[in-house]
């Protein structure tokens, strides 16, 4: 046989190989549910959300029952500092005044959420927006009147969600919600959390702009690939948490106390760490399980 013959063949193999690893997963998601948040600087680049969406779209191939979450904090920012309204935080989550909460349905709802399904349909046509507010998908209280309309989300009703999956659509979710005066801000974590439990997913992914849940964020060599749930709980404790991890850990908390199986923090900037994360032994970025 020629070299380059040879050299196909074993290209070929490495590719059959790689196809014959994934299926032991692919046997055991079929038909799961897996809920997928994505935010962060990860959203911002097209190129790279382009191979997001392409992952995203393959585990709906492949037989997963796929919810895409999404944030848009850095757009949010964007648009508040152009219209010079101040942007403040408390514990990671946004200061939400009136005219902030216009800017979040703006671009959450207007924005964010019409280019994910626009982007997710131009590989299948199964894409559907829809915000929290639409069936009354998610309904909230205000969290505390020094964050203005910030959700916390009391009741998660599943019938549109359910419908549009049994359809076999992808519902891409924009992270605002319903309360008793109007349209509520809901971090898309906590947002993402509460949709996995009440669909009893068996995995909720989080791409975010980083590779993981570091023990100090300052030193890229602390990176934590596995924790239970019980040591997820101490630091959360431990009140060591800062910024935009406080929601997220939180979150992942009362999702494992729930009942999804598996939690996982993966750098949505770095190509198809989603499906290396469902597919493969080797995870790449930080894992949460029960146990
Ligand atoms: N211990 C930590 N490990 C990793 N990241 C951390 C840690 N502490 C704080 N962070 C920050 O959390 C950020 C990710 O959360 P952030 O809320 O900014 O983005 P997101 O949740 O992906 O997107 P969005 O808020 O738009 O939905 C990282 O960019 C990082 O700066
Ligand atoms: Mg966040």
């Amino acid at each position: 046989m020629k070299k380059d013959d040879q050299q196909r063949r074993d290209m070929a193999l490495e590719k059959a190989n790689v196809l014959m690893e994934a299926m032991p997963w692919i046997h055991k998601m079929n038909g799961r549910t897996v809920v997928v948040k994505y935010g962060g600087a990860a959203m911002e680049d097209p190129s790279l959300c382009r191979e997001v969406i392409a992952d995203i779209e393959l585990l709906k191939l492949m037989g997963m029952r796929v919810v895409l979450v999404h944030g848009g904090g850095k757009a949010i920012n964007q648009l508040l500092t152009q219209l010079n309204i101040p942007v403040s935080f408390k514990n990671g989550l946004r200061v939400t005044d009136d005219a902030t909460m216009e800017a979040v349905s703006e671009v959450l709802i207007g924005k964010v959420n019409q280019g994910l399904v626009w982007s997710l349909n131009e590989y299948g046509n199964n894409a559907v927006g829809v915000s929290g507010a639409d069936g009354k998908t998610l309904v909230c209280r205000q969290v505390d009147p020094d964050l203005g309309h910030v959700g916390e989300v009391v009741k998660v009703n599943t019938g549109l969600l359910e419908s549009v999956l049994e359809n076999d659509y992808i519902p891409v979710v924009a992270s605002v919600g319903c309360g008793p005066d109007g349209l509520y801000n809901i971090n898309a974590d906590i947002a993402a959390s509460k949709i996995a439990q009440a669909l009893h997913a068996h995995t909720l992914a989080y791409l975010t702009d980083v590779d993981g849940l570091y023990a100090d964020i300052n030193d890229k060599e602390t990176l934590i690939s596995s924790l239970n749930l019980r040591e997820a709980k101490e630091l959360l404790e431990s009140g060591e948490l800062t910024t935009g991890m406080i929601p997220k850990i939180t979150s992942i908390v009362e999702a494992l106390e729930s009942g999804v199986h598996d939690v996982r923090i993966m750098n949505g900037t770095f190509p198809h760490s989603l499906l290396l994360e469902c597919f493969t032994d080797a995870g790449i970025g930080t894992v949460f399980y029960q146990e």
